[in-house]
């Protein structure tokens, strides 16, 4: 009996976050990826990027943004992108595109309208194989410190675009994206629109309108980068993707990392992996949520400490490729489908990105 026991144990033990996703009925579990980072040339980082038991879905972090795939007008080059995609195509990985529209890494050149415009006849000849969806429309609402309303951003349409009440480039982005590609799913992504608040009300307005108005959008994206700490509780999140799912559109977490105060020490790894486990478990028991991608899963390439001073680890693997016990706490979340043992949470995550 103890040996029985114990083999049916060994492969939970040695279970991996895709294979556990999918066993529990999700697309996918996985990672963003960048291959001009320092990862590309570790055999370790490959191994885990290649391994589709841990990761059955790719995206590629900078590669197919605007800076990279059209450097001079009129020259487009999808290179950079592209070896992702390929990596994904090759592994039978799910790749989701990012992005066709946000306010940063702009091409040099020009911005906004010209650009969908101008890009609308290669993406349709330009659609990787296995592509399932496009995260189209980036943050374009901006909840600023101590504003209880969202702004539309000032940054990039307003001021290419004539005045109008509405941010109507949002819906020529979604018109051209439906129009060159009817078959990849078309997000909204933002961030800050984890929890009940001014913002999330606001993209579920969107949604409302959007399809009112008959246009096409699949699904809203979660950027989910939190901290440790003050993450989102698992009920604020079940409440707000279920908002959006009512409305007739998947969820997906899109960007998900949970950064610590450095040093590491055992309190804050056990807070964040609390959080991560509250954040996958929250998707696991929304039914419209497809899957979770995190914002790659080594620390030493990580976005958080360039941007956030004194903190970082924020993945799932340490540098020296051991597993943070946030992990475990994501394989928890996989294998535990009740709200039994989630904790709570709670607070607002003020950014910028
Ligand atoms: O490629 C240059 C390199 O030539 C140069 O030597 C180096 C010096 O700093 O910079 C490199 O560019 C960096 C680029 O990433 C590629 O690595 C930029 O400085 C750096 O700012 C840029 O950061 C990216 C960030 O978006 C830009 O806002 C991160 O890698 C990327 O992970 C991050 O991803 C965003 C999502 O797209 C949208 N949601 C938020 C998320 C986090 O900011």
């Amino acid at each position: 009996m103890q040996l029985l026991l114990a083999v049916l144990a060994l492969p939970l033990a040695s279970a991996q976050l895709n294979e556990l996703a999918q066993k529990a009925g999700k697309l996918y579990f996985g990672t963003a990826t960048d291959n001009e980072d320092i990862g590309f040339q570790n055999k370790t980082y490959l191994q885990i990027l290649n391994d589709t038991k841990e990761f059955g879905q790719l995206t590629p972090s900078n590669g197919q943004k605007w800076f990279a795939v059209e450097p001079e007008l009129g020259v487009f080059n999808y290179s950079y992108g592209d070896v992702v995609a390929d990596i994904a195509t090759a592994n039978k990985q799910i790749l989701r595109c990012h992005n066709l529209v946000w306010h940063s890494q702009l091409a040099p050149w020009g911005y906004g309208i010209s650009y969908l415009e101008q890009r609308k006849p290669h993406r349709r000849s330009h659609r990787p194989r296995n592509q399932r969806s496009q995260t189209l429309v980036q943050p374009m609402l901006r909840l600023g410190r101590g504003q209880r309303s969202p702004q539309r951003r000032r940054d990039l349409s307003q001021r290419h675009l004539p005045p109008s009440p509405r941010p109507e480039y949002i819906r020529i982005a979604f018109r051209a994206a439906a129009a060159a590609d009817p078959h990849a799913k078309l997000y909204y992504n933002d961030y800050n629109i984890e929890s009940p608040n001014n913002k999330s009300a606001a993209v579920r307005a969107l949604v409302r309108d959007l399809k009112k108005e008959g246009i096409r959008i699949d699904g809203v994206g979660l950027q989910s980068h939190f901290t440790a700490g003050s993450a989102p509780s698992i009920d604020n999140l079940i409440w707000t993707m279920e908002g959006y799912t009512k409305l007739g559109v998947e969820v997906a977490l899109t960007e998900l990392d949970i950064r610590i105060m450095e040093p590491e020490t055992s309190s804050n790894l056990a807070q964040q992996s609390s959080d991560y486990k509250n954040a996958v478990g929250a998707c696991m028991l929304v039914d419209g949520c497809v899957g979770v991608t995190v914002w790659d899963f080594w620390d030493p390439v990580s976005w958080v400490p360039g941007v956030f001073t004194g903190m970082g680890s924020a993945c799932l693997w340490f540098g020296n490729f051991t597993k943070h016990p946030a992990y475990q706490g994501v394989v928890e979340a996989l294998t535990n489908d009740t709200r039994r043992g989630f904790g709570g949470g709670g607070g607002h995550n003020g950014g910028w990105w």
